[in-house]
């Protein structure tokens, strides 16, 4: 058995649990991977509070993890035990329900094509504030046909996905100039991911903004207001569903594991940065906390889990304690050195 958050109706984030369930085995192309820390998105909450996915109770929520791979199906060809990790597990575009069991657990499962391998200079919290976010930031460029040296206006630039977009715009896309809105205590933190200019939205209205961009890029769903700041015929890209402006394109994410890939020689070089917001990283038993600071819509970067205190890591010992089937696979495969 493993530990894992659950919730058995829609609702508030009341409804969630922490308890006790089976221990998932992978399946031919799976990863069986030991999450050592998740991200929270606002997906999670929407999937949450009412049925926007088919999904079968109980839910374990969670798309984002990193941890450490330690056991696989049979055809997976790319990863090995003990490889570390990170991915969305949830591939949103894929036919059929979503997986019932997310990365809010000690183990999950995912398919092998979803993740890559975690950069060796992120920290396992670092890597698992990165995958949905990023891509769907990366996305947006892509439906926009986005092209170096153009201008951008991010509308929020400080939320998950806004705190990467500002740093792709620039450091990514080739942006020749980013100007990203939020509130006035964000203002410094924008500027600092890259922006050029920051407009703080309490004091500036968009029809005050007399340049025009080639590309609005919104995260909050404003685009029926902020349509105002493009040139003409210029894409209005909106991530919220729906687009609150009808000429707006509609961006979702792609969930896989190359994607991450490309991003792999922008985060190992610095060049883009995972921006974990500073009330986290929260400890597992805290993620009803974490889920109600997600919910108040102020994040700074990502809400991240952290699934064990730096302390109390388990050890592969305490594996095999669970009487868990393929612990002898496990103990078998995994070296010495790697310390759970
Ligand atoms: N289409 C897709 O594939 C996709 C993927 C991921 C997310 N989404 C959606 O995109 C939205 C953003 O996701 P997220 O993860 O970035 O959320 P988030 O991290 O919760 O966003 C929080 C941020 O929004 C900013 N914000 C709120 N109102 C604002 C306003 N009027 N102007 C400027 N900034 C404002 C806040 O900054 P201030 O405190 O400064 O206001 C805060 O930093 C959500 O609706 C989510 O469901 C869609």
């Amino acid at each position: 058995m493993e530990k894992a958050w659950f919730y058995k109706e829609y609702g508030p984030k009341e409804v969630l649990q922490l308890g006790d369930f089976p221990l998932p085995t992978p399946q031919h192309n799976q990863l069986l991977v030991h999450v050592r820390a998740a991200a929270l998105n606002p997906i999670d909450s929407k999937r949450r509070q009412q049925s926007i996915f088919p999904s079968d109770f109980p839910v374990v929520p969670g798309c984002d993890m990193a941890g450490v791979v330690v056991s696989k199906g049979s055809g997976v060809v790319k990863f090995n035990i003990g490889d570390e990790v990170y991915g969305n597990i949830q591939d949103f575009n894929a036919e059929g329900k979503l997986k019932q069991l997310g990365t809010l657990a000690e183990f999950t499962v995912v398919e092998e094509h979803l993740v890559a391998i975690k950069p060796k200079n992120l920290s396992f919290e670092e890597a698992a504030s990165l995958p949905l976010a990023a891509q769907t930031a990366i996305e947006g460029f892509k439906v926009a046909g986005f092209k170096e040296g153009q201008t951008v206006f991010v509308i929020g630039g400080a939320g998950g996905v806004g705190s990467l977009v500002v740093q792709m715009a620039k450091f990514l896309f080739g942006a020749s100039h980013v100007v990203a809105t939020c509130s006035t205590p964000k203002v410094d933190f924008v500027k600092n991911l890259g922006a050029d200019e920051v407009v703080d939205y309490t004091k500036t209205r968009y029809e005050d903004i007399k340049d025009k961009y080639d590309l609005v890029y919104d995260t909050i769903g404003d685009s029926k207001n902020s349509f105002v700041v493009a040139k003409d015929d210029a894409p209005i890209v909106d991530i919220t569903w729906p687009p609150s402006y009808p000429k707006a394109i509609y961006s979702s994410l792609t969930v896989s594991g190359e994607n991450l890939e490309q991003l792999r020689p922008y985060l190992e070089t610095g060049k883009i940065k995972p921006v974990i917001d500073p009330t986290g990283p929260y400890y597992f038993t805290d993620v009803v906390e974490a889920f109600r600071y997600l919910e108040t819509g102020r994040a700074r970067g990502k809400v991240v889990i952290s699934l064990f205190r730096p302390d109390n890591v388990p050890s592969l010992a305490s594996w095999e304690s669970r009487n868990n089937p393929m612990a002898e696979v496990i103990s078998q495969k995994m070296s010495v050195n790697v310390v759970y």
